[in-house]
C-alpha cells in the first residue's frame, strides 16, 4: 500500500473559484444528477445514452442483470464507435474542424481535420477488411503516439474487430504473451518509435514476439512509415500502411454491432497471475467517454484539449481516442516525452496550442517542479499559459504540494485542478471533483460522478461510517464497467465480485477513506499487491516471476517503496544460486539482472532498487515476511517484532541497495 503524505486540508491551498455556467453548473445541479440517478438507475443511464450516442437501432432493454456479475446494458441497440467518433461530426458541421494537432518528438506539428481524418480511418478500414480482417477477429496495436494510432484503432472498431494496444515500452516477451492470449490475426506497428530524440525498433519488436510460437494466427502485419529507419521485411504478410490506404477507397460502411460487443481488451496488472484482458463494450463504454468529457472536462466547442496519456493505457483509450472524438474537440497529440529537448516542453506546447484543458499524471508534476525549480527558463511562468482553464490529474494519488504547485504555477490559482479517480476496469472517471461545482481539497478526489454509487466498506461488505477507512467498492452497476477478463470469466467474477464481500459488489482494489465533514474521498492506496509506479500499474508477482526466470536467481521478492518523485519505486530482494555478491560484483548483476527484466517485461518494470541476501526473512511456515522486506525498502529502523522470523540474521544483509 503506498504510504504518500495524506491529505491534510492546508491552510495554504489556494482557494479556487469554480468555473461559470459549466455543463454541470454548480453543486444543485450536481445534486440533481445524483437524485436522478438514485431514483431511477435505469431511466438515468437510459436517459444520457439516448442524448449523448447515436444507435442505428435504438434500445429498448437497458440494463440486464439476470447473469450477474456479467453486467449488459443498451444489448439490443446497435451502433457503431467509429461512426459516433468521425461520420457523426461530419452530420454536424465539424468537418473542417481540426479534429487533431499532432506534435512530433522533434517539434514539427501537423493538423488533421474530422473529414481528413474520416477518409484515413475509412482507408485502413477498408485495407484491414481486404486483408481478411472480419467482425471478432482482434487486431492488436503497438504504436507511437500518433495520429495513425488513433486511427488504427478506430479503423478496427469501425469492422467490429476489437483492438487490443500494446504500450510501445513493453518487451517482446510482453507483446508475445498478450498476442497469443487474446488471438490476434493482425498486427498495425510502427517501423520505429521516436521519443526523446532516440528511436526504438517497434517492427523488429513485432517480428521477435512472432517467432516465438503460439500465434500463428497472425497474417497481416500493417507498418506505419515513421521514421524511414531500415526494418525486416516478410514478403505477403508485412504491408506498408501507406500503400494499403492508397489502395483503398475513401469511404467505408461501418459494421453495425450490438452494444455489448467488445470494443477492446487492454490488459493491465493484477497482483498475481499474468496480466489480464480488460474487455470493454461498445455502447456502455463510449458513452461514459463522451458524457465524462463534458461533465469532468466541460468541453466546449473552442477548447483545445489535451491529454498527456500514451494511447497504450486505458487514459489514452478513453480521453484521447474515443472520448475527445465522441464530443467533436480539438485535441493534442503529442509524440515526445516531457523533458526534452527541455523541461519546459509542456508549458512551451500550453502556450503554443493554446491548450485550455490540461490533464496529465502526477509522476509528470512532480518531476517537472524539480526541474522548474532549478532552471527558471524551464518554469512554467516563463511561458503565456493564460489559455488554461482546467487543469486535470490521473494515475496515482497527488500530494497536496504538488497540487498547490500545479494550481498556482501552471493554472495561475483561476483553474480548478481536477484529481480524477479511476480505472482500467471502469473505463472512466468514477470519483472526481466537476469544475462548475465542487469546492476543490488538495490531495482529494472528492465526490462520485453522478450514476457511479461508489462506497467505503469492511472486509465483510458492511458499510463504513465517514472518517474510517475501508475498502473501496461500487454498489451498482454503471455502462462503461469491465465486461469481463478476456478468456477468464471465473477470474473476473472471483477478483472484481469476491464471495467475501458478499458478492454483489464491485471491488476496486483500493483502499479509501472519507472525510467526516465533507463525505469527500480520498485513496489511500493499493489493498493488494499491486505497485504504481509513475502512475503504471505493476504487478509484484510478475516481476518476481520475471526475476525468479532468470539462472542467476534462486528467490526473488518484490515490494513498492515510497519515493518523491514516481510515487512508488520497484524494490527487488534477491538470493543468487551462489553466493551473495558484493562490491562491484554486486553492481555488476544487479545491472544483469535490471536488464534482464526490461526484456522479460519492459523498461517500466526495472527494479529501482536491487537488494542482496543469503536467504529471505520468512517464517517458521516458510512464508516470506514481505510486511518487514517493505520495512527494509523504506529504509527504516527494524523496531517491529522479527521473533516470527525464521531467520532474523538475514535481514541486516539486505540493508543496503545497489
Ligand atoms: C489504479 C488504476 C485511471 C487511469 C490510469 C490508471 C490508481 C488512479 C488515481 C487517483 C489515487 C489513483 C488506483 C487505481 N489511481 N487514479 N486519482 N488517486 N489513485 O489506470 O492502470 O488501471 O490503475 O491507479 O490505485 O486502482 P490503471
Amino acid at each position: 500500500m503506498s504510504t504518500i503524505e495524506l491529505n491534510q486540508p492546508s491552510a495554504t491551498a489556494p482557494q479556487i473559484p469554480v468555473l461559470k455556467h459549466a455543463a454541470i453548473d454548480g453543486m444543485e445541479a450536481y445534486r440533481a444528477l445524483v437524485a436522478e440517478a438514485e431514483r431511477d438507475h435505469e431511466a438515468f443511464w437510459a436517459r444520457l445514452a439516448r442524448e449523448h450516442l447515436d444507435w442505428r437501432r435504438p434500445f429498448t432493454k437497458v440494463l440486464n442483470d439476470a447473469n450477474a456479475p456479467f453486467y449488459q446494458w443498451f444489448e439490443d441497440g446497435e451502433l457503431n464507435a467509429s461512426y459516433n467518433c468521425l461520420d457523426r461530426n461530419l452530420i454536424n458541421g465539424h468537418a473542417d474542424k481540426t479534429a487533431i494537432v499532432f506534435e512530433a518528438d522533434d517539434g514539427k506539428v501537423t493538423r488533421i481535420t474530422y473529414q481528413a481524418l474520416y477518409h484515413r480511418v475509412c482507408r485502413l478500414a477498408n485495407a484491414l477488411r481486404a486483408r481478411g480482417v472480419k467482425k471478432d477477429d482482434r487486431v492488436v496495436i503497438y504504436m507511437p503516439m500518433s495520429v495513425e494510432g488513433v486511427a488504427a484503432m478506430l479503423a478496427c472498431a469501425r469492422i467490429g474487430a476489437p483492438h487490443s494496444v500494446v504500450f510501445g515500452g513493453f518487451s517482446a516477451k510482453s507483446l508475445h504473451e498478450r498476442m497469443v492470449d487474446v488471438g490476434a490475426v493482425a498486427v498495425i506497428t510502427a517501423d520505429e518509435q521516436a521519443r526523446g530524440g532516440k528511436t526504438l525498433p517497434l517492427k523488429t519488436i513485432v517480428d521477435e514476439a512472432l517467432t516465438m510460437g503460439g500465434a500463428e494466427a497472425v497474417k497481416t502485419v500493417v507498418i506505419y512509415r515513421r521514421t524511414g529507419g531500415r526494418i525486416p521485411w516478410i514478403a505477403g504478410r508485412d504491408a506498408w500502411l501507406h500503400e494499403l490506404e492508397q489502395a483503398q477507397p475513401d469511404t467505408c460502411e461501418p459494421e453495425w454491432v450490438g452494444a455489448e460487443h467488445p470494443l477492446f481488451v487492454l490488459y493491465t496488472s493484477g497482483s498475481t497471475g499474468a496480466p489480464k484482458g480488460v474487455q470493454h463494450s461498445t455502447g456502455g463504454y463510449l458513452l461514459w467517454a463522451a458524457v465524462t468529457m463534458k461533465w469532468t472536462f466541460d468541453i466546449k466547442p473552442a477548447d483545445v484539449f489535451w491529454c498527456t496519456a500514451d494511447i497504450g493505457w486505458i487514459t489514452g483509450h478513453t480521453y484521447i481516442c474515443y472520448g475527445p472524438t465522441a464530443v467533436g474537440a480539438t485535441q493534442v497529440i503529442f509524440e515526445g516525452v516531457p523533458t526534452y529537448p527541455n523541461a519546459g516542453r509542456f508549458w512551451d506546447m500550453i502556450q503554443r496550442h493554446k491548450v485550455s484543458i490540461f490533464y496529465t499524471a502526477p509522476t509528470a508534476i512532480r518531476s517537472l517542479i524539480k526541474t522548474a525549480d532549478a532552471n527558471a527558463a524551464v518554469h512554467p511562468r516563463s511561458f503565456d499559459l493564460s489559455s488554461l482553464r482546467i487543469l486535470g490529474t490521473v494515475g496515482e494519488p497527488i500530494n497536496p504540494s504538488a497540487w498547490t504547485w500545479y494550481a498556482e504555477q501552471v493554472g495561475g490559482g483561476r483553474c480548478p485542478v481536477l484529481d480524477t479517480f479511476w480505472q482500467t476496469e471502469t473505463g472512466g472517471h468514477m470519483i472526481s471533483p466537476l469544475p462548475g461545482a465542487t469546492p476543490l481539497v488538495p490531495g482529494s478526489c472528492t465526490l462520485p460522478m453522478p450514476g457511479i454509487d461508489a462506497a467505503i466498506v469492511d472486509e465483510t461488505g458492511r458499510d463504513v461510517p465517514n472518517g474510517q477507512g475501508g475498502v473501496l467498492v461500487v454498489r451498482k452497476p454503471w455502462p462503461s464497467m469491465i465486461r469481463t477478463i478476456w478468456g477468464n470469466p471465473e477470474r473476473f467474477r472471483h477478483g472484481y465480485y469476491p464471495e467475501e464481500l458478499g458478492g454483489k459488489l464491485y471491488l476496486a482494489g483500493d483502499g479509501a477513506i472519507r472525510d467526516p465533514d465533507t463525505g469527500y474521498f480520498t485513496i489511500t492506496g493499493r489493498i493488494d499487491d499491486v505497485l504504481n509506479v509513475s502512475g503504471h500499474r505493476m504487478g509484484t508477482m510478475e516481476i518476481e516471476s520475471a526475476l525468479a526466470a532468470n539462472p542467476l536467481v534462486a528467490e526473488a521478492a518484490v515490494v513498492g517503496r515510497p519515493d518523491e518523485t514516481i510515487g512508488e519505486a520497484i524494490v527487488a530482494f534477491i538470493v543468487l544460486k551462489t553466493e551473495r555478491p558484493t562490491g562491484a560484483e554486486a553492481k555488476r548483476v544487479a545491472d544483469e539482472l535490471r536488464a534482464w527484466v526490461g526484456k522479460e517485461i519492459g523498461p517500466i518494470a526495472k527494479p529501482k532498487d536491487i537488494r542482496f541476501g543469503d536467504a529471505m526473512p520468512k517464517t517458521r511456515s516458510g512464508k516470506v515476511v514481505r510486511r518487514l522486506l517493505r520495512s527494509v525498502a523504506k529504509g527504516d529502523a527494524i523496531s517491529q517484532d522479527t521473533s516470527t522470523v525464521e531467520n532474523p540474521a538475514v535481514i541486516s544483509q539486505f540493508a543496503d541497495a545497489v
